[in-house]
Order: C-alpha cells, then sequence, then structure tokens
C-alpha cells in the first residue's frame, strides 16, 4: 500500500475514514503510518494518558528518521522530480529550482557540516533565515542527525531570538548577513550578534551571504555558510530516531509573558502533516502547490516543508511579500508557475482586496485548482472576493483551522471532495473528535451549537510538551476542561456539523496572522522608566484581522507625549518585533478595574471597538468614572 491508497476521493469515502478512525484508530492509522520509511516497525500504534501525566505517543517502538520518507524514497523513484521553486524578492533575479536529488545531495552536505561541528542527536539548533532555500536544507539537514531544529521568525528582534536561545540551550545559530523584504533589507546577522551577547550556548554562528552588505565579524563564533559546507560529501547516513524522538521546537505565544516552544516528534507529525496535505488540497503528483507562509511559522514547517515533501510534491516558495514590486506579485508567480493550490493568510486576501481586481484579472490563473485559507477566522467579505476574484467562483476554497499546537490541520474541508461553507472550516478530518463545551466543561449535545472547541482523542501530530515545562503544557492544554485537549478558541456548530471559528478565548490576539500574547507586549511597554501600568487589547481591523491598543497609565504627565509614545513603540519593537507594535497607544490615568484589582479587558476591548454602548454594566467596578474619561480622551 502507498499513501495515495489512503486519499479520500469522495464524500463516502470520507465518511468511511472517519467512522474507522474512530471505531478503529490503531488500524486506521497503523495503516496510513506502514506507507513511510521505517527502519524498525512500530509496534502500537497510540498510548495516551489525558488525565494524569498528560502524555501522548505514537507509532511506539517504531524507529525511522523523516527524512528518509521526505527525500530519500522519492530519489529512488524521481530524483529529477522538482521538489523547490524558490521565487526570490525581485522578480528579475534568477528562481532556484532544486530537484528532490539536488535538495538531498544539499541537505546532506550541509547535515555533514552540523557533524563535524560535534552537533548530535538531541542538540539544539536555532535556525534565525529569511524565506530561502536555505532554510528548507537547514531544516531538513538538522533532522538528517536528529538536530531538534527551533526555527526563529527572522522579522522577531534580538531579545527574542535571544529568549528562545536561551529556553532551549541551543549550541548553534544558522543565520544570514540580511534578508530582503519588499523593498527594504532586514540587518539579521546585526540581530543575531545583539541576540548572541546573552546567549552563552551557542558555539558557532553559520552565516549564510545573502544580502552581501557589510557585516561583524566574530572569528571565535561566526563560519560563512559556503566554507562551512565547501568540499563535504552529498551522502549522510540518516540519525535512526525513535519516533518519539524530537523532531523540532517551535515557539508560540501564550496569555502569559514566555513564549512557548512547543515540541513535535518524528514518527506522529510524519504520518499527519502527510496524510492532511495529500488529502485537504487533494495534491496530485504533477501539481505545483504554493503556500505563502514563511517558515518561521508552523505553517511553514508543516505545509512547506514536511507535508509537501513527504507526499513528493513540486512546491514554490516565494521570499517577498505580495506588495512589492506591486500588488499583481502574487497571481504573476501563479501565471509564471502554473500553480494549482494556492495557500495563504485572510490577511493577505483583505490587503489584496483593497486594491483594483486588475491586478488579479490581468493574470491567468486557469492552472488553480485549490485556494485555502489559514491563520484566523476568514471573514464573508473577503472569502467571497478571494472565490469570485481568484477563483472566479470555481474553485474550492478550503479554510483550514489549526494550529502550532496540533502540527497539523484539524478542522477544514477537502477540497472538491466535501462541501464548503463561506466563514466555516466546516468538517473534522478523520480522526479528530471534536465537541463544543460550555465554560462548565458540560458537552453541548444540540448539532447546532455555540461554545468552546475541545478535542477529546490524541491525534498523531499533537505538541507533546511545552520544551522545558510539561507542568505548563497540562496547565494551559488539559487542565481547563479535564480529559480533553483545549485549543484556545470558541466556534460555532451548524446543524450539519460544521465548525465555524469564532475567535481566541484567551489573551492572544492575532494580528495580521501572527499570533500575539498581550501580556508580553504589556511587559514590555512596563520597562519604559516612566510608565506605572499598561494593558493591550485586540480590536477589530479591516486588513489585519485585529489590531492592538494599548492603554498606559504613566507615574507624572509626559512632557512630551508624542516622544514618549514613539518610545514606547520602539521598545516593543525592541522586544519582540515590529508585528508586536500597537496601533494606537493610549495615555490614561487609570485602567477599569474590579473590586479585586483585575484589569476588566473586556471593557478595554468595547471601547478600542468603538462599542461604547455594549460596556455592559460598569457600576460595579472600583472605578466607573475612568470608562468615561477615557471615552472622552479617545473622541
Ligand atoms: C487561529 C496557525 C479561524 C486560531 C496554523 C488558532 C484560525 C490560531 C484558523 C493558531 C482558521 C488558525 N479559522 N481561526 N482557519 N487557522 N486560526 O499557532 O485562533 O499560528 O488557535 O497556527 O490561529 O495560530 P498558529
Amino acid at each position: 500500500m502507498t499513501l495515495e491508497d489512503f486519499k479520500l476521493n469522495t464524500k463516502e469515502e470520507f465518511a468511511k475514514a472517519k467512522q474507522r478512525a474512530v471505531s478503529d484508530p490503531d488500524s486506521f492509522w497503523g495503516e496510513i503510518a506502514s506507507t513511510f520509511v521505517w527502519k524498525t516497525p512500530f509496534e502500537k500504534v497510540v498510548q495516551y494518558d489525558w488525565n494524569d501525566s498528560h502524555s501522548t505517543e505514537w507509532f511506539c517502538g517504531g524507529k525511522l528518521n523523516i527524512t528518509e520518507s521526505c527525500l530519500d524514497r522519492h530519489v529512488e523513484t524521481h530524483p529529477d522530480k522538482l521538489a523547490l521553486i524558490w521565487e526570490p524578492n525581485e522578480p528579475q533575479d534568477t528562481a532556484v529550482k532544486l530537484t528532490y536529488k539536488e535538495l538531498l545531495d544539499a541537505v546532506c552536505k550541509f547535515a555533514n557540516g552540523l557533524n563535524n561541528l560535534g552537533v548530535t542527536k538531541g542538540d539544539r539548533v536555532c535556525i534565525y533565515l529569511p524565506m530561502v532555500p536555505e532554510l528548507t536544507i537547514a531544516v531538513l539537514a538538522c533532522a538528517r542527525i536528529g538536530a531538534i531544529h527551533s526555527v526563529v521568525f527572522a522579522g522577531f528582534s534580538a531579545s527574542a531570538l535571544a529568549a528562545r536561545i536561551q529556553d532551549s540551550s541551543c549550541s548553534i545559530l544558522i543565520t544570514a548577513d540580511g534578508a530582503f523584504r519588499g523593498g527594504k533589507t532586514v540587518p539579521l546577522k546585526d540581530i543575531a550578534d545583539d541576540a548572541l551577547k546573552s546567549c552563552d550556548s551557542i558555539k558557532k554562528c553559520i552565516v549564510l551571504q545573502h544580502t552581501f552588505e557589510s557585516i561583524s565579524w566574530n572569528n571565535r563564533l561566526d563560519v560563512w555558510w559556503h566554507d562551512f559546507i565547501d568540499g563535504l560529501s552529498t551522502s549522510c547516513t540518516p540519525q535512526v530516531m525513535d519516533a518519539e524522538d524530537k523532531l523540532f521546537i517551535l515557539y508560540t505565544s501564550g496569555s502569559t509573558g514566555k513564549p512557548k516552544g512547543m515540541v513535535h516528534t518524528c514518527g506522529g507529525y510524519m504520518v499527519y502533516t502527510a496524510y492532511s496535505f495529500m488529502n485537504v488540497f487533494q495534491y496530485q503528483q504533477d501539481d505545483i502547490y504554493w503556500c505563502t507562509a514563511d517558515i518561521g511559522w508552523i505553517t511553514g514547517h508543516s505545509y512547506m516543508v514536511y507535508g509537501p515533501l513527504l507526499v513528493g510534491a513540486t512546491s514554490v516558495h516565494f521570499e517577498g511579500v505580495p506588495s512589492y514590486p506591486n500588488w499583481n506579485r502574487f497571481w504573476e508567480i501563479c501565471e509564471k508557475y502554473k500553480v494549482n493550490q494556492f495557500y495563504t493568510a485572510p490577511t493577505a486576501i483583505r490587503a489584496l482586496a483593497k486594491h483594483p481586481t486588475t491586478h488579479v484579472t490581468n493574470h491567468d490563473l486557469s492552472s488553480l485548482k485549490v485556494l485555502g485559507s489559514v491563520g484566523e477566522p476568514i471573514n464573508e467579505e473577503a472569502w467571497h472576493w478571494y472565490d469570485e476574484n481568484v477563483g472566479k467562483s470555481k474553485v474550492p476554497i478550503v479554510d483550514t483551522w489549526w494550529q502550532t499546537e496540533t502540527g497539523g490541520i484539524l478542522i477544514s474541508s477537502l477540497a472538491g471532495v466535501t462541501d464548503q461553507k463561506p466563514t466555516f472550516a466546516t468538517l473534522p478530518l478523520p480522526g479528530i473528535q471534536a465537541a463544543l463545551v460550555d465554560d462548565k466543561a458540560n458537552v453541548l449535545m444540540d448539532t447546532k451549537a455555540e461554545g468552546i472547541l475541545t478535542i477529546n482523542y490524541p491525534w498523531p501530530s499533537i505538541a507533546r510538551t511545552i520544551w522545558g515545562d510539561h507542568k505548563r503544557y497540562q496547565e494551559v492544554y488539559f487542565s481547563a476542561f479535564p480529559g480533553r485537549y483545549f485549543p484556545g478558541d470558541g466556534a460555532s456548530r451548524d446543524e450539519n456539523g460544521n465548525y465555524r471559528i469564532t475567535g481566541r478565548v484567551d489573551d492572544v490576539v492575532i494580528v495580521s496572522g501572527h499570533n500575539l500574547g498581550t501580556a508580553p507586549i504589556e511587559n514590555a511597554i512596563n520597562e519604559h522608566a516612566e510608565v506605572v501600568e499598561s494593558a493591550v487589547v485586540g480590536y477589530p481591523h479591516d486588513i489585519k484581522g485585529n489590531a492592538l491598543m494599548a492603554y498606559v497609565i504613566l507615574y507624572g504627565t509626559s512632557e512630551n507625549p508624542e516622544i514618549l509614545i514613539q518610545e514606547i513603540r520602539d521598545l516593543i519593537s525592541k522586544t519582540i518585533g515590529p508585528i508586536a507594535k500597537p496601533d494606537r497607544i493610549l495615555i490614561v490615568s487609570g485602567l477599569p478595574k474590579t473590586r479585586s484589582g483585575k484589569i476588566m479587558r473586556r471593557i478595554l476591548r468595547k471601547i478600542a471597538s468603538n462599542e461604547m454602548d455594549q460596556l455592559g454594566d460598569i457600576s460595579t467596578l472600583l472605578n466607573p468614572e475612568i470608562v468615561d474619561e477615557i471615552k472622552k480622551a479617545l473622541s
């Protein structure tokens, strides 16, 4: 049997798979898993305890190296098939195309370099690179030798990078001189140098020459990527990994200060990303698939690197942004490579929709077979714009709900196979046992219902823990509703069982598709010498989905509020990254609080959203008068 045999081509096959995944998960997943390359077959399909230890294990006893399923086995059957088409930031620059054979060779070379440095199984390697082919190569090279990769999005600041390196004590940093982002360059090496001042664990910094800008150099630490791989062999024996050995760490924001290093393991992640990729996108062997995400996020890990490679797909990777050199760029690329599956985020769709549709209609998009959406709820207007202008009302849209923690898509339609419904992610995939609960943990039994989304059975790619903090993992995901996984999202369900994700129910705000915890932003603001306290909330924004508003209390009165606000913005940029800068910062003399001293964020959210008539009863507040004052300051 091959993975293709598990492709769901009809609604009936989908229904049957769903039924079987529940009634007999062991044989359902066991058969799918057997289609991959294993060194030693697994003995037990799944073993879990979601009540006490909160542990989940899949494919127990199995030994493998994921890169053999991603690369070697395709090289045996079709070495010259393209694995990667890399489109650079500048449209006139040459694209890089890598066949499966070329990618394997490059991965092995780099892996040998890491081996020579003494990097071994279980060591952590931090990757802080722009969206270049070397990013994929570095990720897979780590997997080849069993090192745990921790990719940090290249938009993060020095202190955010440092915090992530420190948390998992990485011994190697892989970065570049700089990154191109549209018309700008970002001095990555400078940022990395700054971060490394507080990262003793790093023994070597491998630097890719990309923007050719001058950088400072530390002879003890730094080595050029091209020197590093010079003369190395293109074959590298894959490290034998246990199915439950760690494959990577990827940090995501939480409700409280510290980012959470979500840990994914080899076997289950492999099986689920491949299975979900093949079925959701209905990928066929000659298709060209393009996901516009960055490998710094989970979408890039699962559906730009691992999922597509496991299925033997050809993927487009794009270094740039949708607006550079102009708003044609996405459609130009779709036309240039005859893209069949296109996967992007609602924030990009909304930004594109603000510009004349001629940007879209000027291009031949007839190759498109599937359109995808990920990262946040897609609003009705954006859905229809995508459907009508890009898909010409003929191309199925998959609205895929999932998370860094879930490793793969949990709720989505299967393109052209199951029904779509605007703004609904629709049905859970086979093996995903979703349920809605109310805030008292009662399961909502009516099909049509609205509540909090939970999952009550493990799937192969669930994150196994938070790096170094299993207790936090237990608390965040399993304590709210004992025995169930709690993703932190609210959802409604229609009479046909379709799920619509309504948004976060915790203090995480999704801005332009990036998860931002409000607590770390508040911590950054509070670092300012003039600030006593602050509260950050999200409010609806027509392109970004949500924007941030910060309410700030000062010790005295500021002599120059404009400068102060700029300083606060810089501080946030420096500690987290430019993505976390609030759209609005309001200096206030107090914050609405309950009598027990808790900030009433709900009221602050309503004020920021200009829903002044929906503030509710404020008379029970400790300081109701502050609400009027804030309203006045805003108007
Ligand atoms: C949100 C991204 C509605 C959700 C893959 C989730 C979505 C968080 C959707 C995870 C969707 C993701 N519809 N909301 N299709 N996809 N989300 O970890 O709130 O960056 O919990 O993973 O994004 O974001 P993360």
